[in-house]
């Protein structure tokens, strides 16, 4: 028997009401095997800070790191809350997290599912993941205000890259791409960004050469836009800065059926800290509450964080669940609970 240890942060807004779901289906697809999965709760977001004050304190942290993984809903308060100001939530918790625990690969897969209505007319076979830089860019927070509040304010966001951590993330999608259909694509802004793009193209251009069976493309990220909408079943594997990975794989979630499908793990490959699974979305306050999220993606999520822990037949019935589920939507209205109840009653048949 084998003892998983599962940190869960349910967090804010829909975080809790799409954890609730994701922790039925982890429960029902690790029933009736050989694994247990121990789980701690760990409040914390908007709703712990406006009770206590704390972001994320050193306790808390430290007890995260001792867990096998982490499953977390979304974090966050509404953009504007006035009793959130100088909380930073987002970068003193979630990104804390995953700088912490050095979360370098951010894999976030596209899949569209037949009969999933999206907004593409003919979008063709589309099944892509991007990793997605973590640790560095213009994330890191190098950055300062200068005459604040003044005509001449100055504020600078200096975006961090570094060989090492190009390197390690460059690797991992190629690695990643050998496994798929040995196609990768990198994704920068080299014509303006050109330092950082300088890095890039150079680790990319080494590593590229250890794999001469990879396909090697290129695309600015204007213009990977562009293909994202009007041929997005040329992507495979797409690897790109921390900034630009966020903004592309929003948009992967629209064009292959809603955010509220698309899951994503922020990873540790070198096993030192736990892995992070989470929705690519936020924590929704505009439908928070009223069991009106789409689950899937946390769903989703702890599929790729059975796959992770190498439990890769639970995770596979998860995906095959979810699939059959998405295969038999008829377009009606249903409440967050009966999706996570009808994905978890198709593992338990
Ligand atoms: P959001 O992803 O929360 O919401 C964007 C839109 O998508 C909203 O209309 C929302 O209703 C819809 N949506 C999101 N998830 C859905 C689901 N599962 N089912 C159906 N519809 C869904 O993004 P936002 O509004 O920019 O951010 C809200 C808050 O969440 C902010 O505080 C933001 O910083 C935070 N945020 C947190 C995370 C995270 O915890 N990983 C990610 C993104 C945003
Ligand atoms: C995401 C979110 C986060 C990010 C924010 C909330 C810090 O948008 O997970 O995509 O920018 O990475
Ligand atoms: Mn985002």
């Amino acid at each position: 028997s084998r003892v998983v240890s599962l940190a869960v942060i349910p967090g804010d807004g829909i975080g809790p009401e799409v954890v609730t779901e994701a922790e039925k289906v982890l429960d029902a697809a690790v029933a009736g095997t050989e694994v247990t999965v121990e789980k701690t709760r760990f409040s914390l977001g908007a709703g712990r800070f406006l009770e206590t004050g704390d972001t994320l304190t050193d306790e808390d942290l430290a007890a995260i790191k001792g867990h096998d993984a982490i499953l977390l809903g979304a974090v966050g308060g509404v953009p504007g809350d006035p009793r959130l100001k100088g909380a930073n939530i987002e970068r003193g918790l979630l990104l804390k997290l995953r700088f912490e625990l050095d979360h370098y690969v951010n894999l976030r897969p596209s899949v569209l599912y037949p009969s999933v209505p999206g907004p593409l007319a003919d979008a063709g076979a589309v099944d892509f993941v991007v990793v997605r830089e973590g640790t560095e860019g213009p994330y890191v927070g190098n950055g300062g205000a200068l005459r604040r509040g003044t005509p001449h304010e100055v504020a600078t966001e200096v975006s961090v890259n570094t060989a090492f951590g190009v390197e390690r993330v460059v690797r991992h999608a190629f690695d990643l791409a050998e496994k798929r259909s040995k196609k990768l694509t990198w994704v920068h802004k080299t014509n303006v960004l050109v330092h950082a793009g300088s890095i890039w193209q150079r680790v990319v251009a080494a590593v590229a050469a250890e794999h001469p069976d990879v396909a090697v493309d290129y695309l600015h990220v204007d213009a990977a836009t562009i293909f994202l909408v009007t041929n997005p079943s040329r992507f495979d594997v797409i690897v790109t800065d921390n900034l630009f990975g966020d903004i592309l794989t929003d948009l992967a979630g629209a064009i292959t059926g809603g955010i509220g499908l698309a899951a994503s793990g922020n990873i540790n490959p070198d096993g030192a800290f736990p892995s992070m699974f989470e929705p690519v979305h936020g924590s929704a306050p505009d439908i928070a509450g009223q069991q009106k999220a789409d689950p899937t993606a946390a769903i989703l999520s702890v599929a790729l964080l059975l796959d992770h822990l190498g439990l890769a037949e639970e995770a596979s019935r998860v995906t095959r669940a979810v699939e059959a589920d998405i295969a038999a939507r008829t377009g009606a209205a249903r409440t967050t609970s009966e999706i996570g109840d009808a994905i978890a009653a198709r593992l338990q048949a």
